[in-house]
């Protein structure tokens, strides 16, 4: 069995739910728009924030559900969705999963919009069955990914981003989403409030994990269904590229500089550059870093007991940093 079906295994009838509940959660009475989601539910992702939020949930209250949980699950995904039609277009980017974006077929205005749509259909989701709680954790971890995401491109231009502030970056803008996945199952079936905490830690730090490997493949070719090799393009400096710029002399320091500085447009020099990284133990560091991550978040599911919920949540940290895609 693949993996992540190995993982499904324990929530394949609430994952089958969740399809139908997200695909009602976005329709729309004008045309265009049921376009637009139609073509987004046919190109779903890897689902990895709905099932995070069932595994958690049950956990925690031995297999324990409610309708709550499916709730939530659907926001956040709803969230997730819209993030990454705005990300494409922040980032200019033309392809994801494995297809268009939505920039690319129907231009920056009607993504923004449909962006925009989407964040208030999950908001209205919470709101419509008096889910505070589940709209506490969203609404911060939204305000998170847009703080996150500014940060991000003002350290792009000024070209002096630090691992602390590298760190800053990837916990706002994906870690929080997922930690908020974590802490929103477990918040769904009533736990209290220092088992939500811990659950909360529990995603950031496999969100951060996951964004240090997303930002591991843009140094490969490997066809993830979205481009690779953009980053540097995009002046957006990710630990391998910090790592290096603080470990070599000050020569290569400034040619690296004066390559994202002057230079990213262009293919062969970008080429020149990860090539530095990878010949300068950017990478091996990076993957150490993103272990320790792993390592942590593992640490905290030793107080649960055992269960198919758990070893599932096991194989799913260990998933994301051994994911191909
Ligand atoms: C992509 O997330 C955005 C990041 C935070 C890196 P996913 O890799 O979970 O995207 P999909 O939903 O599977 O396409
Ligand atoms: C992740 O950012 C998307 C958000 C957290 C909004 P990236 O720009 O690094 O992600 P991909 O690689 O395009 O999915
Ligand atoms: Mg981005
Ligand atoms: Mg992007």
């Amino acid at each position: 069995m693949k993996t992540v079906e190995q993982i499904k295994e324990p929530i394949l009838n609430e994952m089958e739910f969740f399809e139908q509940k997200f695909k009602a959660s976005m329709v729309s009475s004008v045309p265009l728009l049921n376009r637009i989601t139609h073509y987004i539910v046919r190109r779903k992702g890897k689902q990895m924030r709905p099932m995070f939020v069932f595994l958690v949930a049950k956990m925690v209250s031995n297999g324990d559900f409610k309708e709550r949980t499916y709730r939530g699950a659907a926001i956040i995904e709803l969230i997730h969705t819209a993030t990454l039609v705005h990300d494409d277009v922040v980032d200019d980017s033309n392809r994801r999963r494995g297809f268009f974006s939505l920039n690319a077929l129907w231009k920056n205005k009607i993504a923004v919009l449909v962006g925009d749509y989407l964040l208030s259909k999950g908001l209205l989701l919470s709101i419509d069955n008096d889910d505070f709680d589940i709209l506490k954790h969203i609404s911060v971890a939204v305000r998170e990914m847009s703080e996150g995401e500014l940060l991000q491109i003002e350290k792009a231009r000024q070209l002096n981003i630090t691992e602390e502030v590298y760190f800053d970056i990837i916990k706002k803008k994906t870690a929080t989403l997922i930690a908020a996945c974590t802490a929103i199952g477990a918040a769904s079936v009533n736990s209290e409030a220092r088992e939500v905490e811990k659950m909360r830690l529990f995603g950031e730090l496999i969100g951060i994990a996951f964004q240090i490997k997303d930002d591991l493949f843009d140094y490969t070719d490997d066809k993830i269904g979205k481009p690779t090799g953009i980053d540097i393009k995009e002046q957006k400096m990710t630990l391998p590229l910090i790592y290096t710029l603080n470990h070599v002399s000050k020569k290569d320091r400034k040619w690296l500089i004066n390559s994202v500085k002057n230079h990213n447009k262009d293919k062969k020099r970008v080429k020149e550059v990860i090539a530095f990284v990878k010949q300068h133990g950017g990478i091996e560091y990076t993957i150490e870093k993103m272990k320790e991550y792993q390592h942590k978040a593992l640490k905290i599911l030793k107080d649960y007991q055992d269960s198919p919920y758990k070893r599932s949540l096991i194989t799913m940290v260990n998933y994301v940093i051994e994911r191909e895609k």
